[in-house]
């Protein structure tokens, strides 16, 4: 290591008092964590003290004179966007070698679904209702980052979304509040390990706070304007799992939330956050945020602006410009207190003490003998991992008289601007990982088949015609093929006829469903779904695979296919993963997180939605009821929905009690038999509807689900628990508590067709007259 550690910031500081000048530890220094910081806050200047709030952005090769001076100026607490071993190391180096108090930078990248071996994208993992599988990539992806020298992760994203117009809902875990907030607290782990400060390590950064998930119309940056119920019932509690998992740090939103900006937000960052949530991490702003407070138009300017900004309580300015420019003068003038100055800076010197990087600020770049030669070496990548959690991500949406899986056999037409593309697969957020060692369908398919069926590929279409869009995109990068459609639907037809089974891989570019990709349409783009009729015209089998980051409404395409594979971007290995379901070497189980809508004109569409007084009951009058006239009311696929290649039954429910009492639990079971042919696994949801209280409850809520495996023919009878906290919710005083009285509970295999029993709970503390 370079010789430098958290002994040698002692003896710097004690030399600094001119009371030692060894290297070694001074004996009469404070070892432990708040002593240590005290000391070092002791010794900066307010200069160097607003250093350590601004985090730079550098994404080069060879970091920029400017910014390597900047930083040993001590002006730069630290940096995002840089990757690789050796320009974090020339980055460090500046930090711990010239500059005055040698305090370390952090680095951080946006790892979201992956850092070189690429994941499905975050609404493929919550696919999987598999913890242990979200966990693995999340474990695998702090191994690589931190191997990549990096400290922290911009991750997990926990945005709860109703809209799938928005492009980021691609980079959540879904609709569900109980699903996300289990998948925020296991990626919190996964990512921060052991420790945050273990080498392989990276401490999580959970975004963004709070509620961006719900700007209006789905356009992204948009406004936010919520009921208080609903933020705390619905939307807050994913944030407060990653905490409560020991997230390290936390960004906010780059919106609104109710008129107040997240960022300028006192109620969301003091109130909310450290006083009730007794959050102890560190707060970053979003990218420019500080700066954007003054085109909300609640900063007049960018010294008003970052005045806003650490007031409320942010304490790092992401690509900062005004906490450089204007602190020092607001500190002067006496508008930003030392005191404020210093608990900011006192958050980002715990962060950086957790993250171990006072001990070694080399721990994870590590020394240049150990670089590698290839930072891109196939072996740093873990594919087998890759491939495994990828299958379980993928959810049969349709399988008319067993369609799928394929026969390895004959001859297969792969058509689709999808099929063939190593690009998109990756999805947006892919962090380092490279199209050059992706799987795509074509190579899964022809590893899959080998030379037991003969496998014919043809474009058929680009994914839109419209050049234009994609100027207007942030990953904007697509592979147009200068043929007209007529030309490529022709080659395509002519495979298709010589096939006995056409596979047609559709979908969105990456750049599609990613920040600042917001569609008013969400139907499959360009000229991807004529091109499917034609198929459809030859008569032939027709497999749909769907390549997205977000619920398309694929009603018309749902009823030509004869089969419907939804496989998100589903990275690396996503070609071999759907390659082994399509030809039956892996039973699909994965079950949407997500509503997929008929058409936009339903959104927000979820299944926990409230009963309203005029529903639409299935038998009755359909006049003055809540509906569109001109629609089904049901979702195209509703929440936790997912076919398997078996058949599974689900008996009635048993409960061990109609009657629980405070402090009591009831047991819910329901035997599941596995009444196909195959092996498989499916997941198994309990709903808990309250029937009647003080305000409107949802017409059901996800409450817990078990992912099981059953043998063809094999029968397990599952139990699950409910107790008091269960029921519990927030009422209109923002208390959150259970109510007696009558519920209904539910267990599915998706969220619309439940097996249902009732139950009361009586509370013999409670006041009877709530
Ligand atoms: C995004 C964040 C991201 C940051 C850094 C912003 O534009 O909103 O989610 O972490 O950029 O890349």
């Amino acid at each position: 290591m370079d010789g430098f550690n958290r002994s040698c910031v002692l003896a710097l500081l004690a030399s600094l008092h001119g009371t030692c000048v060894s290297a070694a530890p001074h004996p009469a220094l404070p070892v432990d964590k708040t002593a240590f910081i005290n000391q070092l806050l002791e010794q900066m200047t307010p200069e160097e003290k607003v250093g350590q709030l601004r985090q730079r952005f550098t994404s080069s090769e060879m970091p920029e004179p400017e910014v390597l001076q900047t930083i040993a100026a001590g002006n730069t607490g630290a940096m995002f966007g840089a990757a690789g071993r050796a320009v974090l190391r020339t980055l460090q180096d500046a930090a711990v070698k010239h500059s005055r108090l040698k305090i370390p930078l952090f680095f951080s990248y946006d790892v979201i679904h992956g850092h070189r071996t690429i994941f499905p994208i975050s609404l493929g993992l919550a696919s999987s209702w598999d913890m242990d599988a979200i966990a693995l990539s999340g474990r695998i992806a702090a191994k690589e980052a931190s191997s990549d020298g990096m400290d922290m992760t911009f991750a997990p994203m926990v945005d709860i979304s109703r809209d799938p117009r928005w492009g980021r809902i691609s980079e959540g875990f879904g609709e569900d509040t109980y699903l996300v907030s289990r998948i925020a607290g296991v990626m919190t782990k996964a990512f921060q390990g052991e420790s945050p400060s273990s080498p392989d390590s990276i401490m999580a950064c959970v975004k963004h706070f709070a509620l961006y998930g719900a700007v209006e119309g789905g356009r992204d940056y948009n406004s936010i304007d919520m009921s208080m119920v609903r933020m705390y019932q619905d939307y807050l509690p994913p944030y407060r799992a990653a905490i409560d998992a020991g997230a390290g740090s936390l960004m906010t939103a780059l919106t609104t939330l109710n008129g107040v900006p997240a960022t300028a937000n006192t109620w969301l960052l003091q109130d909310l956050l450290r006083r009730d949530w007794g959050f102890k991490g560190l707060t970053l702003s979003d990218h420019g945020a500080v700066a954007e407070l003054i085109e909300h138009g609640v900063a007049r300017d960018g010294q008003d602006a970052a005045r806003l900004a650490i007031r409320a309580g942010i304490n790092m300015s992401m690509s900062d410009t005004y906490y450089g420019q204007a602190l020092p003068g607001l500190l002067r003038s006496g508008e930003v207190s030392e005191q404020a100055l210093d608990n900011a800076v006192r958050h980002v010197l715990n962060a950086k003490y957790d993250m171990g990087l006072f001990d070694d600020p080399y721990r994870r770049i590590g020394m240049a003998s150990d670089d590698p030669t290839d930072a891109h070496a196939e072996s740093r990548l873990h594919r087998a991992q890759a491939r495994e959690v990828a299958r379980k991500t993928l959810v049969l949406l349709k399988n008319r008289d067993h369609t799928l899986p394929l026969k390895k056999q004959g001859t297969i037409a792969l058509i689709g601007p999808l099929a063939k593309n190593p690009v998109d697969i990756l999805g947006s957020w892919h962090a380092l990982g490279q199209a050059s060692q992706s799987v795509t369908v074509y190579d899964g398919l022809k590893n899959a088949l080998g030379n037991t069926a003969t496998l014919l590929y043809a474009k058929g279409a680009n994914i839109t015609e419209d050049k234009s869009s994609f100027d207007r995109l942030a990953d904007g990068k697509i592979d147009i093929d200068s043929r007209s459609f007529m030309q490529m639907r022709e080659e395509a037809l002519k495979i298709a006829w010589r096939s006995d089974v056409i596979v047609a891989v559709l979908g969105e570019s990456r750049g599609m469903s990613h920040e600042g990709a917001s569609r008013t349409n969400l139907n499959l783009p360009g000229r991807q779904s004529e091109l499917l009729s034609a198929l459809k015209a030859t008569g032939k089998p027709l497999v749909l695979v769907v390549m997205n980051g977000r619920p398309l409404t694929i009603g018309g395409e749902h009823d030509l296919a004869d089969a419907v594979l939804e496989t998100w971007f589903s990275g690396t290995e996503g070609g071999n993963a759907i390659a082994d379901v399509l030809v039956g070497d892996y039973n699909p189980s994965g079950k949407l997180p997500i509503t997929f809508p008929r058409s936009v004109g339903q959104i927000p569409t979820y299944y926990n939605h409230l009963n309203t007084g005029r529903p639409l009951t299935a038998g009755e009058s359909a006049l003055y009821k809540s509906q569109y006239f001109d629609l089904l009311d049901s979702p195209l696929y509703p929440f936790g929905y997912g076919l398997s290649y078996t058949d599974f039954s689900l008996s009635d429910i048993t409960l061990s009690t109609q009657r629980l009492m405070t402090d009591e639990s009831l047991d819910a079971s329901v035997t599941v038999k596995n009444t196909g042919a195959r092996d498989g696994e499916t997941v198994v949801q309990l709903y808990i509807q309250d029937i009647s209280a003080s305000i409107s409850r949802p017409v059901k809520e996800l409450k817990g689900f078990q992912k099981i495996m059953l043998k063809a023919g094999e029968e397990r009878t599952l139990h699950f628990t409910v107790n008091e906290q269960d029921l519990k919710f927030y009422n209109s005083s923002l208390e959150y508590a259970a109510e007696p009285g009558e519920f209904n509970l539910q267990i599915g295999l998706d969220s619309q067709n439940v097996k249902q029993q009732r139950f009361e709970w009586q509370c013999d503390l409670c006041d009877t007259a709530i």
